[in-house]
C-alpha cells in the first residue's frame, strides 16, 4: 500500500480542534497588532531563495528543487520571509503606510532528516512588518510573538538575541572570527573545519560538545557593531526593557539564513535546550532587498512552527464530532430517497445534517446519530413513507413523534430552539 512520504503527516479529525485552536489564536494576535493576512505561492522561483537565505545555508540545500514543463526551476518554498518581501516589492507596497504588517500560516518543505518536532512538511505562522528601521519595531515583534505562545498556552519561554551586525561592521568581524576558528582548528570537529570558509557564522551554531570550549570564547558579534548597529542594538534592548521583557544575550545566535542584518532573536520553551527545540524564531532582514535586487527597504519578523507549538502544549482531551443537529436514519430504498431530500432541505435550511448512506439496522443508525452528537433523529421507514409522516426522536429523553412531511422542517427547527439550539 503507498503510505504517505517520509517526514509528512496527515492531521486527522481528531486532531483538528487543536490546530484550528491555535490557527485561530494566530489569527488574533495577529489581526489584533494590525497585521493582515497574506498567502503566498507553496512554489517560488528556487533563485528567489538562493539568492535571499544564501547559497551555503541549510535551508538552501534542502529545499524541494524541480524543473517545470516549461523549463523553469522551481522550488517549494522552503520558509515564508522571502515570498512575502517579494510580493511586498512586486505589488508595490511601497506606496502604503510603513511599515507594512503581513501575516501568514501555510507549510513550509525542507528534505530534512525527520525526527520529533522536525519533518519535511511543516506549517508556520509567520508575521513580517516591512518598511521600518524602528528598533521598536524589532522589541514589538518579539512582543508579538511572545504573545502568541502565551495565548496558545505555552508561558515561561526563554529568549535568546544577539546582534549581528550590518554590511558595515559584520565584514569586519567575520574576518576576525575565521581567523580565530583557523588558529583553533584543530579543537573543531570535521564539520566545523568544513564550515570555517563557506558559512564561518554557522560554525557557531555546532553541537558537538568537543567544539563548545572554543566556540563559547570566539570572538563576539556585539563587540564588533558599527555605531549605527549599536545604537540600534541599544534602542532595540530599551525597548524590551520598556515592555518587561526579559531577554537572555547569545552571543553565538546567529541564525541560519544569510539576509539577517543586526536584530536576531530564538524563542526556546521551558525547560529544553537543542537545536529542534526552538519554537519559533526571527530578526531584522534589511539586507534582504539587496539580496532579491529589489529596492531597498528594511524587515523584521518572525516565524514559528505549529508542530513544535502543538508539541510543547499540555495534552488535551481530542474530540473528533463535527458537532449535528439532526441525523437523518431510514430503512428502505424508498425511505432513503426520502431521507437524501429531507437532508437537503434540512442542509438548505442552515442546519447541520448527517444522514446514513448503505443500509443499516435502525440500531446502528441511532448509534451512528449519537456518535455524531445529534440532538435530533429523524426516522423514515415503510410506515412513515405509506402515511406521508415522519418521526422525529430526541436522542436525549428518547421522545418521539410523528409529523407532516410537509411541516417537518418547521418542527425541527421549533424543537432545536427548546433544546436551546441556535439553530436558525
Ligand atoms: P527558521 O528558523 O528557519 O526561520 O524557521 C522558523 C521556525 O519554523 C523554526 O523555529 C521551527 O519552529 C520551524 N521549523 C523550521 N524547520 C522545521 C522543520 N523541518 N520541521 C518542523 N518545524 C520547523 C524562518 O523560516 C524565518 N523565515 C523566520 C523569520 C521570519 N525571520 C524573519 N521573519
Amino acid at each position: 500500500m503507498i503510505k504517505s512520504p517520509r517526514g509528512t503527516r496527515d492531521i486527522l479529525p481528531s486532531e483538528w480542534t487543536g490546530w484550528e485552536r491555535l490557527l485561530r489564536c494566530a489569527e488574533q494576535v495577529a489581526e489584533r497588532a494590525g497585521y493582515q493576512r497574506i498567502e503566498t505561492p507553496t512554489f517560488e522561483f528556487a533563485s528567489l531563495f538562493r539568492h535571499a537565505t544564501g547559497e551555503h545555508t541549510d535551508v538552501n540545500r534542502e529545499m524541494y528543487v524541480f524543473t517545470d514543463r516549461g523549463g523553469d526551476e522551481l522550488t517549494l518554498r522552503p520558509e515564508g520571509t522571502a515570498p512575502v518581501f517579494r510580493a511586498y516589492s512586486e505589488h508595490g507596497m511601497r506606496v502604503l503606510p510603513q511599515p507594512v504588517k503581513l501575516y501568514y500560516l501555510g507549510s513550509m518543505f525542507r528534505y530534512e532528516r525527520p525526527q520529533s518536532g522536525r519533518s519535511r512538511e511543516h506549517h508556520q505562522f509567520g508575521c513580517e512588518a516591512i518598511g521600518s528601521e524602528d528598533p521598536l519595531l524589532d522589541a514589538s515583534m518579539i512582543d508579538l510573538q511572545r504573545r502568541f505562545y502565551a495565548s496558545s498556552g505555552i508561558t515561561a519561554t526563554t529568549i535568546h538575541i544577539n546582534s549581528i551586525g550590518d554590511s558595515a561592521c559584520r565584514p569586519g568581524y567575520v574576518r576576525e572570527l575565521v581567523a580565530y576558528l583557523h588558529r583553533n582548528a584543530d579543537r573543531l570537529c570535521g564539520d566545523c573545519r568544513e564550515r570555517i570558509e563557506r558559512n564561518p557564522l554557522r560554525v557557531l551554531d555546532c553541537k558537538n560538545p568537543a567544539c563548545q570550549s572554543v566556540l563559547n570564547e570566539a570572538p563576539k558579534s556585539l563587540d564588533y557593531l558599527c555605531d549605527e548597529c549599536r545604537e540600534h542594538w541599544e534602542r532595540v534592548s530599551a525597548g524590551l526593557r520598556a515592555l518587561e521583557i526579559r531577554v537572555e544575550v547569545d552571543a553565538r545566535l546567529v541564525r541560519g539564513l544569510d539576509y539577517y542584518t543586526r536584530t536576531v532573536w530564538e524563542f526556546h520553551p521551558p525547560g529544553v535546550q537543542g537545536s529542534q527545540s526552538v519554537l519559533g524564531g526571527g530578526g531584522r532582514y534589511d539586507a534582504l532587498a539587496a539580496a532579491i535586487g529589489a529596492p531597498e527597504v528594511p524587515g523584521v519578523g518572525f516565524s514559528t512552527g505549529l508542530e513544535r507549538v502543538l508539541l510543547n502544549l499540555p495534552a488535551r482531551p481530542e474530540t473528533s464530532v463535527a458537532a449535528t443537529d439532526v441525523y437523518v436514519a431510514h430503512l428502505g430504498d424508498e425511505a432513503a430517497l426520502q431521507a437524501l431530500r429531507l437532508a437537503h432541505i434540512l442542509l438548505e435550511s442552515q442546519l447541520r445534517v448527517q444522514m446514513t448512506f448503505g443500509s443499516r439496522s435502525l440500531k446502528t443508525q441511532l448509534r451512528y446519530a449519537g456518535a455524531a452528537g445529534a440532538a435530533l433523529a429523524v426516522l423514515i421507514g415503510e410506515d412513515e413513507i405509506r402515511d406521508g409522516v415522519v418521526t422525529v426522536r430526541d436522542l436525549r429523553t428518547r421522545d418521539q413523534r410523528r409529523v407532516d412531511l410537509a411541516g417537518a422542517t418547521r418542527e425541527i427547527i421549533t424543537q432545536l430552539h427548546q433544546r436551546g439550539s441556535n439553530a436558525p
